[in-house]
């Protein structure tokens, strides 16, 4: 599940922060697509694909592995639309030489995985598991000797379970845990591999997982959404600065599910609402790292929380800035709903894709608008952006995937009309290079440019993945598909 949708479909219980944070509601920019005024991207320009240790490993007792949060909430199928589990997955954990093939194949550069915590430290503290660092050591090297560049994040959303069971993120020691990880890994890899991503879309994870309870570890309610914000940028500032401590040399990132909050129709009271999931959303992550704040909004929420010194810390010098976009969100006033903020209708005429989600390029424009303005234009990747299969429990995947070259087409076009407004975007990594366990949707969403027969079945490139190859080729922009 990705985040508009989710908010799409689930945003109603969201509580605290809504109104408070109404007058900073971001402008409604509706629109479709973005014309750049060329269509050839740089030489140097990366073009690459992201995955997720959770998704794509499987193998979950292997080599010391330890439990995780997405174990214990998704075991026997809970939780999960087609009540499969990650048991399987792409097979990574065995399969990534084929992985690294398919990338290199395609004449893609870049990787984005990532590491799963409790295979290095399986019980959330303490020594490390070399086994664990072993497997990771393999599929970077694999990566180097095929030409592609590792980029690895350090945490998308799989939290050892042995911190859940002590209190997890609302817990102010994960972070010096998840600092004592970042050092762990970047000593044994940090010589070969150079890039990191410190979390992944720490904004669903809070909301998603922490609030409404759809995503492990399945929390309900608003109060959690102070202490597990704060506590992930302040981990995110202790990592930055134990990677850098052990290699000076690194480039280090934080990926953001950046998403552009506008309100349904014109009627300034949905502003309210839309601005109250902005300042939680976005601003709330954005804020803290690159300015050494929060929204004002946030305050009430941090309470007991925020303590003395904590904003030194999250405000760390990052070598760029991973942009996540699917679509935006729309939001409006309910005052028949706790939270006050529903999600609200796009615009008639709105796109619909494949998965149900609005197609607007023109938010990913806007996104990028921001850092450009806001945020001191630092260096960004977009670090995922694609789209899913309609969703279905038993249709085989689409190998002809029109729809999705038309998507990533079309976000592309937003990607280079931004460059040429002034922001400094070094590369596009897809999701996802193979179909493969997409959280609480299972396998019955597809966002690969790679199906695979079920899990660890045959894989067979869709149509997008040889048209993207002949992009990253050229680095031209086809103008259909
Ligand atoms: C993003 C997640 C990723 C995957 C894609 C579809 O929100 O980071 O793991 O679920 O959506």
């Amino acid at each position: 599940m990705t985040a508009s949708d989710i908010t799409r479909r689930a945003l109603a219980p969201l509580a605290v922060g809504g109104m408070a944070a109404g007058l900073e509601a971001c402008q409604p920019k509706p629109g479709g697509d973005v014309q750049p005024r060329s269509r050839q991207f740089p030489p140097g320009f990366k073009w690459g694909v992201a995955t997720a240790a959770y998704q794509t490993e499987g193998s979950l007792t292997a080599d010391g592995r330890g439990p995780t949060i997405w174990d214990t909430f998704s075991a026997g199928g809970a939780h999960i639309a087609d009540h499969s589990t990650a048991a399987v997955c792409t097979d990574s954990y065995h399969r990534y030489p084929e992985d690294v093939a398919l990338i290199a194949g395609a004449g893609l550069k870049a990787y984005r995985f990532s590491i799963a915590w409790s295979r290095i430290v399986p019980d959330g503290a303490g020594p490390a598991n070399e086994k664990g660092l072993d497997f990771y050591s393999r599929l970077v090297d694999e990566q180097l000797k095929a030409g592609v560049e590792p980029y690895a994040t350090l945490f998308h959303w799989d939290l050892p379970q042995a911190l859940q069971d002590k209190g997890g993120w609302l817990n102010r020691d994960t972070t010096a845990r998840f600092a004592d990880y970042a050092a762990i890994v970047g000593e044994k890899l940090g010589d070969r591999l150079k890039n990191f991503i410190t979390l992944n879309e720490a904004a669903v994870h809070c909301v998603i997982g922490h609030v409404l309870g759809i995503h492990a570890p399945g929390l309900k309610g608003a109060a959690n959404i102070g202490p597990v914000t704060h506590h992930q940028n302040l981990a995110q500032g202790l990592a930055i600065q134990a990677l850098r401590a052990g290699h000076a040399d690194l480039k280090i990132g934080a990926t953001l599910a950046l998403q552009p909050c506008r309100p349904t129709g014109g009627l300034p009271w949905n502003k309210l609402a839309s601005g109250g999931l902005d300042a939680l959303w976005n601003k709330a992550y954005l804020d803290p790292l690159l300015k050494g704040s929060y929204p004002k909004s946030m305050e009430a929420n941090l309470k007991g929380v925020l303590k003395d010194g904590d904003l030194k810390i999250t405000k760390q010098p990052v070598d760029f800035m991973g942009v996540n976009y699917y679509a935006p969100t729309y939001l409006g006033l309910d005052l028949t709903s706790e939270s006050h903020i529903a999600p609200g209708k796009p615009p008639k005429g709105v796109e619909l894709d494949a998965f149900g989600r609005h197609i607007d390029p023109s938010g990913l424009a806007e996104t990028l608008a921001w850092l450009r303005t806001d945020y001191g234009n630092p260096r960004v990747i977009i670090t995922e952006n694609g789209c899913s299969d309609p969703i279905s429990q038993t249709a085989p995947a689409i190998q002809n995937d029109s729809f999705r070259i038309n998507y990533i087409r079309r976000h592309l076009e937003a990607v280079r009309a931004a460059m040429e407004a002034g922001s400094p975007i070094d590369g596009y990594f897809v999701w996802s290079i193979i179909d493969n366990w997409e959280w609480d949707s299972g396998f019955s969403s597809k966002f690969g440019l790679v199906s695979q027969a079920g899990p660890g079945g045959v894989r067979a490139p869709k149509a997008s993945y040889a048209w993207l190859k002949a992009l990253a080729q050229s680095g031209l922009l086809p103008t259909h598909e």
